[in-house]
């Protein structure tokens, strides 16, 4: 009972402010405890509130550049091919067998044989449902030049542009109320992909491929050195310019891959490439003292090195 006999209540009614002297250390112990509860949780409260988009299989990963051949698209004039027309139409129907058919179904309902694959289904025809890009002219025009990313889609920009209004205009067949393009819009596809010029399509082969045949030249390359090297004993018995090569050489591997690297050359190329900068090429200093026969010899050894044999 000690507290209550040193407050005095009257005292602190008159003089609430005092109040908070005793309130104080409630406000502290919440504080602090607060802040510890938050430090505790730091990597919670951290973490992002909108999970990342996780991709389902590796499948849909772009693995690599595809193999392509370089292409000439045809110039076209989009305010008459961007126009249905009997003949796109039925251009457009075999383009479309040939080419959509087997994810979107020979009726356009969206079902061919490899939709079943397939996470996202393929677009039925029929229905104004789920179109992503637009129905319009101009829309599937974007869609056949992109694809649909991840989605298994693909973009079909190297198929000629008149071929892609052709396959669109057949596609609008399959329902009566797809939106229609005006001018402008047409144009817009006539600014964005010059389409009244035509395109030249670089080639490309995938990345992979290309490494590997660097590997495979690369592989040549070391194979030839290795077996000129190995055959540099059997040769001195009897080549002079093998005997010269063995004199003033300090690194036979180096001066073979040089060879091969000049192979090609004239002689006085050859001799000058070498007199620059001979111990880097893999030669002592004295190379450069030879006489123009032992140049020549020389010369017509180290031209043997060659990447097929
Ligand atoms: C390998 C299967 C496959 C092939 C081949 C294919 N498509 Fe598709 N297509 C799809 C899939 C899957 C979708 C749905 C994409 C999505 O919803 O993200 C789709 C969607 C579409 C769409 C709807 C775009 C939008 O705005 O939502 C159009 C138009 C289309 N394809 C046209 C074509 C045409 C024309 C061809 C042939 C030149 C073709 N597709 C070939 C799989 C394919």
């Amino acid at each position: 009972m000690h507290i209550k006999d040193e407050i005095d209540f009257k005292e602190l009614l008159k003089n609430p402010i005092r109040l908070f002297g005793l309130s104080y250390i409630y406000f502290l112990l919440a504080g602090g405890f607060l802040g510890t509860y938050y430090i505790w949780n730091m990597n919670d409260v951290s973490k992002n509130a909108i999970t990342p988009v996780v991709l389902k299989d590796s499948a849909q990963f772009v693995l690599d550049v595809p193999m392509q051949r370089g292409a000439l698209i045809a110039p076209v004039n989009v305010a008459i091919a961007g126009r249905s027309s009997k003949a796109l139409i039925d251009k457009g129907a075999n383009l479309y067998k040939a080419n959509c058919a087997s994810c979107h179904g020979d009726n356009g309902m969206g079902d061919g044989l490899s939709a079943a694959a397939l996470t996202v289904k393929p677009r039925n025809f029929h229905s104004a449902e789920g179109w992503k890009n637009g129905r319009k002219v101009s829309n599937i025009y974007k869609t056949l030049q992109d694809g649909i990313l991840l989605s298994g889609m693909p973009a079909f920009n190297y198929t000629p542009a008149e071929d892609r209004f052709a396959i669109i205009h057949f596609i609008r067949t399959f329902a009566t109320d797809f939106p229609v393009d005006s001018l402008s819009e047409l144009l817009d596809l006539e600014r964005v992909y010059n389409l009244s010029k035509g395109t030249q399509l670089p080639a490309q082969i995938p990345v992979k491929m290309a490494l590997q045949k660097v590997t495979q030249e690369n592989d040549a390359e070391i194979n030839a050195v290795d077996q000129f090297c190995e055959s540099m004993d059997e040769a001195i018995k009897n080549d002079a310019g093998a005997k010269i090569a063995m004199k003033v050489s300090r690194n036979e591997n180096k001066i073979a891959t040089a060879a091969l690297a000049a192979q090609g050359r004239s002689l006085d190329d050859f001799v000058r490439i070498i007199s620059s900068d001979p111990v880097t090429i893999g030669f002592k200093p004295e190379v450069v003292r030879l006489s123009s026969e032992e140049w020549n010899a020389l010369y017509s050894y180290l031209s043997k090195v060659n990447r097929k044999s």
